[in-house]
């Protein structure tokens, strides 16, 4: 019998940071193998200067400085931006968990890089005084787990310099009901992470489950095979110990709140192509929020800010030399197509004009399908000046948003997923079963 009153007095803190903390410390994330070589041209949203450009595009003026801080920054992120940080710039990083802090060190050194990498709690960091002030700030996919978000916001807004920009990756909580759904069903279960066979039953619950809900299996395949086989992003995604759940309005007042200026949307999986480039002009609030409603929009929120008084006029950085391009720019029909040479000679392009923050002359570029430039304009691969390009690449390039296939709903509890559930209740010490049972069912017809 599985005692869970006992399980859960035992070694679980109470404070939010320290269960965060503890989640992190014993996976931390991703977790990719220590020695895998990561692409790091796909992280080139990341980059200060990919930001900067955004600023260029609207005339704002630059921070003077060129130090970046990369906010729970996990074990992979260091790694990605001291490769795609222009030369001379300082890349700072800090994480809540000592493990994660550990293998990305060892991920510099083995690759002969540099960060200055911190563990600790993100928001005493940003309050402590410290003399740093940042000309741009990182924040991917860590807001969501904090305490306060809003305050944290409001903390980032402080300790950048004014010019300075900001990335974040906020969860779209709407289209991740069905993640909740799984979420409590593993928690009626009394599944624990930190107990090897519970986190080997979640698994194979879902991968039973996966086989009647249709939806449910376009929504794991969408999040990719090693969501199921790595550990830390099973628990990262079902397990985890913080997930705040605000509408994207509620963000973005958050962000508006504090003065900053939302420079761009980016739009990774082409949700967005019915509305005006939303990279170059993000979209309203209430336009965002009846697309996700409609289950229109399924990805997460990556957003771009700037804080404005900057006063440095667009410089020139020395840049990264890579000859392989992010592999997202031309994964897209419109731009799959493109030949090799043409697609390395987009992305030399875009690798000079980032350092020298000069506009594209599209003269200038082999000739490309007008579909070609549009999609690389949503993803930051091409900006060509003021004039009728800019029209072009601003306009919208679908009539309406993508339907998403929606598999039939399955209504009835198959029989090797009903005793898979009987099985693991019986063992539990409780003595509200039939409640619980009911509940699981409930959670599973909504899948
Ligand atoms: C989902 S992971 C994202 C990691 C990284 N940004 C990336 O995209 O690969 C969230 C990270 O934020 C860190 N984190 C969560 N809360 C934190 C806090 N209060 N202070 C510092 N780091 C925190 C976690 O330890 C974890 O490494």
């Amino acid at each position: 019998m599985i005692d869970l009153q006992h399980r859960s007095n035992t070694s679980v803190p109470f404070d939010i940071v320290e269960r965060v903390r503890a989640q992190y410390e014993q996976f931390p994330y991703p977790r990719y193998p220590l020695l895998a070589k990561p692409f790091w041209q796909d992280g080139v949203g990341g980059s200060s200067l990919f930001s900067r450009t955004l600023m260029h595009k609207n005339h704002l003026l630059f921070a003077t400085g060129q130090d970046t801080l990369i906010l729970g920054c996990g074990d992979m992120q260091p790694y990605i931006f001291s490769c795609l940080e222009p030369k001379g710039a300082r890349v700072f990083g800090i994480d809540l968990s000592r493990s994660s802090i550990k293998r990305a060190n060892f991920r510099l050194k083995a690759n002969f890089r540099k960060a200055y990498l911190m563990v600790g709690d993100l928001d005493s960091y940003l309050v402590s005084g410290s003399p740093y002030n940042f000309s741009h700030i990182d924040a991917f996919g860590v807001l969501h787990h904090l305490v306060n978000p809003g305050q944290t916001i409001a903390a980032i807004y402080e300790r950048l310099a004014p010019g300075g920009t900001l990335r974040v990756m906020i969860y779209n909580a709407k289209a991740r009901s069905w993640i909740r759904e799984i979420a409590k069903i593993f928690c009626l279960l009394g599944y624990d992470y930190r107990y090897k066979q519970d986190l080997r039953q979640a698994r194979q619950l879902l991968v039973l489950a996966k086989k009647h809900y249709h939806l449910l299996a376009q929504h794991l395949a969408s999040m990719g095979k090693s969501l199921l086989t790595n550990d830390s992003r099973f628990i990262d995604a079902f397990f985890h110990e913080r997930e705040v759940h605000l509408s994207y309005t509620s963000w973005l007042s958050h962000f508006a709140k504090t003065g900053f200026l939302h420079l761009g949307f980016f739009d990774r999986y082409g949700e967005l192509d019915h509305l005006a480039n939303p990279l170059w002009q993000p979209p309203a609030s209430a336009t965002m929020e009846a697309l996700i409603d409609q289950g229109l929009f399924r990805g997460n929120f990556e957003l771009y800010f700037a804080k404005p008084g900057g006063e440095k006029q667009a410089g020139s950085s020395r840049l990264f030399a890579s000859l392989r391009p992010p592999r997202l720019w031309f994964t897209f029909p419109e731009t799959a197509s493109l030949s090799w040479p043409k697609q390395l000679f987009i992305w030399q392009k875009y690798q000079k004009r980032l350092s020298s923050f000069c506009i594209d002359d599209p003269k200038s570029f082999p000739p490309m399908p007008l579909a070609s430039w549009q999609r690389l304009a949503r993803l930051g691969a091409v900006m060509p000046g003021e004039g009728t390009w800019q029209d072009k690449l601003l306009a919208p390039i679908a009539k309406e948003a993508p339907l998403y296939e929606s598999p039939v709903k399955t209504k009835t509890v198959s029989d090797d997923l009903r005793v898979f559930i009987e099985n693991r209740l019986q063992k539990l010490a409780i003595t509200t079963l039939e409640r619980r049972r009911d509940l699981i069912f409930a959670r599973l017809s909504r899948l």
